[in-house]
């Protein structure tokens, strides 16, 4: 007769091991979750809804975005101190997120032409859109001359001769700003930096590549030059790199004044302001990241009445979502419990791509027990399938629980997958006790719709 070894598993009581997150509730850490989370007796509500309530409607894994949070962020962008917020629509996009957007008075940062198309199909006025992107098609320059793009952010020689050739050929003058790559490395994951030397954004100051951009803007009639643009990266909570970049721009609109008599009307230092993931992480608030833009144009051109344009993504919307996750599995490995959702890293990308780290807490019922260390993991075939790295959640969670992952609104949907045909979650808007469909859930049969059964394909040769 074999005697199965015991194992050391995990147990309310063992030390946990330090860094660990910790779970965390509306009340105990109320800078992750959305303004209007709370949990009544026991049970997390968002919006007025009970997100218990939800999941029984909606199913999960399901992403919940709280609309007042994101208006009232919307707000504090708008009172921050820029002359012009854009959404960048990067961080989340669908019809009804544009209408938000449009309905709080932004303007909309778009990077592709799927996005400018779902912008100006759900009727956003494409005077109030910026385009952005390394590698714009011409059809997606056309697209943009065609529609009135408001301002196209131009970011390589070829795209400036051939958004040139687009607006002469509708007969139109563009608007456009160069985006320049004023050499400051923020402090975020190298993934997240945009604004050193060696990156694929934009034209380096340095070497005199931005000044030739402007000067071959400068010669095409059917372009403007507007204003000029920097980006240095996203997630950044302190402001020393904002204000050296603010500088840095500052210097080169100088410098276009000075030796070419070039002047521009907009300064646009893209986003990037960052937000808590974990309790007690900072948040970049909207005046304090436009003071330190301010305070770096201030610096170099005193008094100037050039217009400041911001471009926050993730500090509008991440907040303001939550994932919500039904406990499947439960299992203790040698070191750490595996707590697996259904969900995982196709529709929560973060933590498998950057190594993000996140909490949780259980929304059904208030979770009781000493923490042990877990890890909540996804259903899909990796072992970097993680929701949430390494947490101390409380030990009696377990199958059948729901688990909320706040500070999911950015990024998360938005780099969805269909990773192992696993269809994608829906999207819920909550507010005042009500909840509205913003983007129905996957089904099978969409997956289905793109087999083409080997269908032939038309070849132009042979
Ligand atoms: N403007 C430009 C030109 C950008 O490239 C970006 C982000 C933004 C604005 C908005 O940045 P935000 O305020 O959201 O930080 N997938 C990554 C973030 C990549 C952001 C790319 N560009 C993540 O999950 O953290």
């Amino acid at each position: 007769m074999s005697t199965a070894p015991s194992l050391p598993a995990p147990r309310a009581g063992t030390p946990l091991p330090d860094g660990l997150a910790a779970a965390a509730s509306p009340e105990t850490a109320p800078e992750v979750w959305p303004l209007t989370a709370r949990t009544v007796e026991g049970r997390l509500h968002v919006g007025g809804v009970a997100l218990h309530d939800l999941a029984d409607a909606c199913g999960t894994a399901l992403y919940v975005v709280d609309e007042a949070d994101f208006r009232h962020r919307a707000r504090l962008w708008r009172e921050s101190g820029a002359d012009r917020v854009h959404y960048a629509s990067k961080a989340f996009l669908c019809a009804e997120m544009i209408r938000w957007v449009d309905s709080e008075g932004l303007h909309l940062d778009v990077c592709s032409g799927g996005e400018l198309r779902l912008a100006v199909d759900t009727g956003f006025d494409a005077a109030r859109i910026v385009f952005h992107g390394n590698n714009k098609s011409v059809a997606e320059l056309e697209a943009a001359v065609a529609n009135g793009v408001g301002v196209v952010v131009v970011d390589c020689l070829e795209e400036i001769d051939r958004l040139a050739r687009a607006a002469a050929a509708a007969d139109r003058v563009q608007d456009v700003y160069v985006r320049i790559a004023p050499g400051v490395a923020a402090e975020t994951h190298d993934y997240m930096a945009t604004g050193g030397d060696d990156v694929k954004f934009g034209f380096p100051v340095r070497g005199g590549h931005a000044e030739r951009a402007v000067l071959a803007v400068a010669a095409r009639p059917s372009l403007r030059l507007t204003g000029v643009h920097s980006h240095i990266g996203s997630q950044i909570t302190a402001t020393d790199g904002l204000t050296l970049a603010a500088e840095r721009v500052a210097a080169f609109v100088a410098l276009l004044a000075e030796r070419h008599a070039i002047t521009v009307e907009e300064i646009d230092l893209g986003g990037g302001a960052g937000i808590p993931y974990l309790p007690g992480q900072p948040r970049l608030e909207p005046a304090t990241f436009t003071s330190a833009l301010r305070a770096g144009l201030e610096r170099v051109l005193p008094g100037s009445p050039v217009r400041l344009a911001v471009e926050p993504g993730r500090s509008m919307i991440g907040t303001a979502g939550v994932t919500l996750y039904r406990v499947g599995a439960v299992k203790d490995g040698l070191r750490r419990r595996f707590v697996s959702v259904d969900g995982g890293m196709s529709d929560a990308l973060r933590p498998s791509l950057y190594l993000a780290r996140y909490t949780a807490w259980t929304a059904n019922r208030p979770a009781r027990g000493e923490p042990v260390h877990a890890v909540v993991v996804g259903r899909h075939c990796e072992s970097g399938d993680v929701v949430v790295p390494d947490i101390a959640l409380p030990e009696d969670v377990a199958t059948g629980d729901l688990l909320a992952v706040p500070a999911t609104g950015a990024y998360h949907h938005a780099m969805a997958s269909n990773y192992n045909a696993q269809p994608r979650p829906a999207v819920v808007a909550v507010r005042d006790g009500r909840a509205h469909l913003m983007v129905r859930r996957e089904t099978p049969e969409d997956l289905r719709r793109r087999d083409a059964h080997g269908e032939p394909v038309r070849l132009t040769t042979g």
